[in-house]
């Protein structure tokens, strides 16, 4: 979907980008991130065209044209890292303002503000003063404003920024929806933890480059937390620590009071033949979880460094 191939961004001789190199496929919500500086912001704003690049090419479906053609915003919603100031502006007319200048008739925009509006759960603030709006309803505002001419691509910087718990919960619900309606979406954030649970896959970016992209599951489980598994036991704690002991393939890691540690590098049969043989000695268990990788240290992992040489 998204092909982005050697895209440069040089202001004077500082590089903010350097030589990137990426493909999002159709259907993937991807996830952009990197500490503050390292160049998220400067990619997503030559993609959509906002920012000329030194150098490199983006090419979005099979549309390769000049970056920032009309062709190709047409293929794009971007929601931006600032909302900006609309002074006097009601939400409808909000709306209504961005749907002409995609040049859509006005009973179409009518029709589709009302459906978007409702996505976004702002179906009630029709009439309400844009800048009178919370912080979450406008950055909801600003992804159903950028869902208007019904982009294939949606890119959004930092869409939970300053967002409450709930706010955010509701900004990932949203997202979540819409990647099941089959938008391709690429998201920057700081976020880790919502990012390893929404999104399909992921890029880490340092310096202006990136270090690491692919399939988010893929990347948790390089990291050595994917073989590491709780069993958690309510009665039975000695014979499953002496079974464990015993068991070939089986590293006890560490047992607590009511918990056990162990890493396996066994398949998913023989992890759960394991749990049945402790089962069928008796052993009680109250629970048993694999240890998900993590992408905070995997993203300290791989930001640690200086500048780059
Ligand atoms: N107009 C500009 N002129 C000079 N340098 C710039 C300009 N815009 C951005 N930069 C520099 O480019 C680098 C990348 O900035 P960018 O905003 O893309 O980072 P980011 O990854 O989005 O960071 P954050 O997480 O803080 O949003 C930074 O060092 C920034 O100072
Ligand atoms: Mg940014």
């Amino acid at each position: 979907m998204l092909y982005i191939n050697n895209l440069t961004k040089k202001y004077g001789s500082f590089t903010a980008v350097r030589q990137l190199s990426l493909h999002i496929p159709e259907g993937d919500l991807f996830g952009f991130v990197g500490p503050n500086g390292a160049g998220k912001t400067t990619t997503i704003r030559m993609v959509c065209g906002l920012l000329r690049a030194t150098s490199g090419s983006v090419k979005i479906g099979n549309v390769r044209g000049a970056v920032g053609s009309r062709e190709m915003k047409r293929m794009i919603g971007y929601v931006p890292d600032f909302f900006g100031v609309y002074d006097n502006l009601k939400v409808r007319e909000y709306m209504d303002m961005y749907g002409s200048m995609y040049g859509m008739y006005a009973r179409e925009i009518t029709k589709l503000a009302d459906d978007l509006l409702e996505l976004v759960n702002l179906s009630d603030k029709k009439e309400v003063y844009v800048d009178t709006l919370s912080r979450g309803m406008k950055q909801r505002l600003c992804v159903a404003r950028a869902l208007l001419h019904n982009p294939k691509l949606l890119l959004l910087d930092e869409p939970s920024s300053g967002l409450d718990p709930r706010a955010r919960v509701e900004m990932k619900e949203l997202l979540k929806n819409l990647h099941s309606m089959g938008k391709t979406i690429l998201i920057s954030s700081h976020i880790l933890s919502e990012l390893s649970e929404m999104c399909t896959s992921i890029g880490i970016m340092n310096h202006g480059q990136l270090i690491t992209a692919g399939c988010m599951e893929e990347i948790l489980y390089q990291l050595s937390g994917g073989k590491r598994f709780h069993i958690q036991i309510s009665s039975g704690m000695e014979t499953a620590v002496r079974m464990l002991q015993e068991h070939a393939g089986v590293e006890l890691e560490s047992v607590m009071e009511n918990e056990v540690i162990i890493t396996n590098s066994g398949t998913e049969e023989e992890i759960s033949a394991l749990i049945g043989e402790l089962i069928q000695n008796k052993v009680i268990l109250r629970g048993f979880y694999k240890e998900e990788g993590n992408l905070e240290s995997l993203f300290m992992q791989l930001t640690g460094g200086g500048e780059p040489s």
